[in-house]
Formats: C-alpha cells, structure tokens, sequence
C-alpha cells in the first residue's frame, strides 16, 4: 500500500529542477546551458566549457585566463597521495583506482570543507578539476608498473594529460594538435548530461550533505557500468570479439536473438539521433586519417558494423542509432589509450558536471534530502519462527 507513483527506470519522473544542461531526445537537442553543444565542441575548449558549466555564462577573456590559470596551478597531487596507489593490486582496475582515490581525497581535504560556503564549494570544485586528470593518468600509470608523471603545465588541460599518460623520460610527449583536439572535443561532449545515473547518484549522496569528494566518487562507482559509462569499452571488447568483417552477419543474428547487445547503440533519452555522436563521428575520421589508421581492420570493421546497425530494420524500429560512446571508443583507442582506461577519461570529463550539479543543487535554499519511496511487495506481517521450529 502506500500512495506513490511507481516509475522503475525513472523514466517518466524529472528528480529535480536544474538549469544546467537542456536535452531534447526525440529532436536530438543538447545545450549546455543554452549553448547548442555542436557550437561549443566547434568553437570552445573544455576548460572554458567547465566555467560555463559551473558558473552558467561564458567568461570573459580575463575570467577564462584567471579560470585556466588556477585550474592548472592545483594540478599536482600531495606526494603522499601517491601512497594511496600502493594499496591497490598492481594489476588493479583503473576504474577501481579512481573510486578509491577520488574518495580518498575526502579524507585528504577533511579539515577546511565547509558545504555551505559558496567560496569553500568553490575551492572543492577547482580540487576536483585540477587534480582528477592527475589522478586519472596515475591510476593507467600504476596499473601498467609505470612510475607516475608529474603534470606538465606549460600544456593545455588534454595535452598536459596525455603527456601525463605517455611521456618517458627518454621520448617527452609531443603535442599533436589534432589529437589533443580531439581529446578536448571527448571532454566537452561528456562534460554533462543531466540527471543520468551517475549524475543523479551524485546528487542523491549530496542530498545528505556528504562531503563532495565522496559523493564524486559515488558517481565514478555508477558511471562504471557497461550500460552507462563502461559502454566505450565494452565497443572495443564487442569489435574484438567480432573480430573481422566476415563475422559481422552472424554477431548480428545474436543481436536480434536479445543474447546480447550491440554496444554503443541506443540511448534512453535520444530515440532519432545523439548529437554528440554527430560530432565524435566527424572527430573519428579526422584522426583516423591523421594517423593514417583509417585501413586497419578494427576501424573497417567499426564502420562496417555501423553502416549494417544504420540500416537493419531491427534497429531502425526500434531507433537505435550509435550514441557518443561508438565513437569515443574508436578514437580513444586509436589515439592508443588502452581499453580499461576509456571509462575513466568519461569520469574525468563528467567530474564537472557532476561537481556542477552538486553546487547547484547545495545552492538551492529549498533543498531536502532525496528520499524515494517504494511500492512493497514482500510479505505481509508474520510472527517469529524460533530456529527449531523452522
Ligand atoms: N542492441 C540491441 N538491441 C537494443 C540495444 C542495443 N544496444 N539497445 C536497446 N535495444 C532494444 C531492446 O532489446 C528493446 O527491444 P524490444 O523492444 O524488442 O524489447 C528496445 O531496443 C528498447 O530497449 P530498452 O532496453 O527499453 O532501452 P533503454 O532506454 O532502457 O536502454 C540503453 C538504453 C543505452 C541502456 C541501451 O540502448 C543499451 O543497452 N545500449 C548499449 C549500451 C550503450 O551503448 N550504452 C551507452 C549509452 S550512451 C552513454 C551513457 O549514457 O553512458
């Protein structure tokens, strides 16, 4: 009994109100903040796309150099952090590793954090920023046995990362600008998404006035799933299992048997087309050319699959069209990010959203707890059975 309305999925329930992020799924709108997200992957970058984000306006050109200044300033890690690592399996999970110390950094900035002081939020936020990439190259770091490499902050926010990820000290890393571009463009298009899972996860373990760093950590947990965030990854096990073109036919009856799904199809909230796949898709074939990879069998057999999935009735019905995440996985691993990593650059991307609708929601004066209710289904009352009389 009980008066609630049952919404398993949440797919007709909105949990709150939000200014940030404006979707339109079925006319395959997304704005950030009022901006088409198409302009700003073609004319903004990732860290000026974090301000907007959190702030609500674009900076002016002095607010994004003071923004990107102090971003880049905090993108060392305390050196005792790096102990946190030596706990961890040495062949552990980088996702693992980012829950962990991510969450750990909760324990790291205890004393000083107070949630109520938009100043203090502040500081959280540009912590999170500044340091989550550091942290998310360490954990590739660790998992490979490679020593960590200390930020570089002469580069950009991609750059500095993937230098963070690849440089040694015999070969520094070289900026490509058309990869770095691309990484950028990964950032912005993952940047926010509104109340999907991790999202609204983190919202829910910040209704209770938990500590930000814990409540991110709480959106990297849900964010790992293979239908959520672990989907890119789950494209490049899929195209290494399919593993050439002449088996693609016979993966495709598995589909449509419901065995499995074709990963990086579909989408709860875009049924015609994500656009943000639009633009990955643009950004996979510049750097495929780029890095002359556009003959390789693994991406023949990505655009095969696509141009199969884009025109199968079954798929066509039922509006599944490749989402962001098709794409990202194929330029992530083209740009030679290794699979296990692929989620974590979506955690370091959605850090902002997430620590934006974080702010948002402890600025609101009229916030409460999240607290959803539920149709029970179990037994009615009974009485104690003692152990020798079950
Ligand atoms: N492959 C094959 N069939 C599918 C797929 C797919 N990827 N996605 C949905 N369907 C079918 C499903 O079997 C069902 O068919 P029927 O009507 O005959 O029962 C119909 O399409 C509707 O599916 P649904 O499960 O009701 O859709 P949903 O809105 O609950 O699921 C989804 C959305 C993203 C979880 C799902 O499409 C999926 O599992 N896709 C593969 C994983 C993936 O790429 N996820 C990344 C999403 S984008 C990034 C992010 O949000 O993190």
């Amino acid at each position: 009994t009980g008066m609630f309305t049952l919404d398993p999925g949440f797919v007709s329930t909105a949990s709150c109100e939000s200014k940030i992020t404006f979707i339109d799924g079925d006319k395959g709108l997304l704005y950030y903040r009022g901006y088409p997200i198409e302009q700003l992957a073609e004319h903004s970058d990732y860290l000026e796309v974090c301000y907007l984000l959190i702030y609500g306006e674009l900076p002016t050109a002095e607010q994004k150099a003071k923004f990107k200044e102090t971003v880049t300033k905090h993108t060392m890690v305390h050196e005792q952090l790096t102990w946190f690592f030596r706990g961890f399996r040495r062949d552990a999970h980088p996702m693992a590793m980012m829950v962990g110390v991510v969450g750990a950094l909760s324990a790291f900035y205890q004393d000083s954090l107070e949630i109520s002081d938009p100043r203090h939020r502040e500081i959280a936020i540009f912590r999170l920023l500044s340091k989550v990439p550091t942290i998310a190259a360490m954990c590739y770091r660790y998992s490979e046995g490679l020593p960590f490499n200390y930020p570089r902050n002469d580069l950009g926010y991609a750059a500095n990362f993937m230098h963070m990820m690849f440089a040694t000290p015999c070969e520094p890393y070289e900026p490509n600008p058309v990869l770095v571009r691309a990484l950028d463009r990964i950032f912005i298009l993952h940047a926010d998404h509104e109340q999907n899972a991790s999202t609204s996860t983190v919202r829910l373990a910040g209704s209770s006035g938990a500590n930000p760093f814990a409540c991110i950590a709480s959106g990297i947990s849900s964010l790992w799933g293979s239908s959520h965030g672990g989907a890119n990854e789950a494209v490049l096990d899929m195209l290494d299992e399919i593993g050439d073109v002449s088996r693609v036919a016979e993966f495709m009856e598995g589909v449509k048997q419901k065995k499995y799904r074709l990963m990086g199809f579909g989408h709860r909230v875009y049924r015609n087309m994500d656009p943000r796949a639009s633009i990955m898709k643009q950004t996979c074939h510049e750097v495929l050319t780029e890095l002359g990879l556009q003959d390789s069998p693994k991406f023949k057999l990505a655009m095969e699959l696509e141009q199969i999935a884009l025109n199968d009735p079954y798929f066509v019905e039922r509006k599944l069209y490749p989402n962001v995440d098709f794409y990202s996985g194929i330029v992530l691993s083209a740009l030679g990010i290794p699979v296990s990593m692929f989620t974590v650059i979506f955690a370091l991307s959605r850090t902002v959203g997430w620590i934006s609708h974080w702010n948002e929601m402890i600025s609101d004066p009229n916030q409460k707890i999240g607290r959803p209710r539920q149709l029970y289904t179990g037994s009615a009352r009974r009485d104690f059975v003692p152990t020798d009389k079950r």
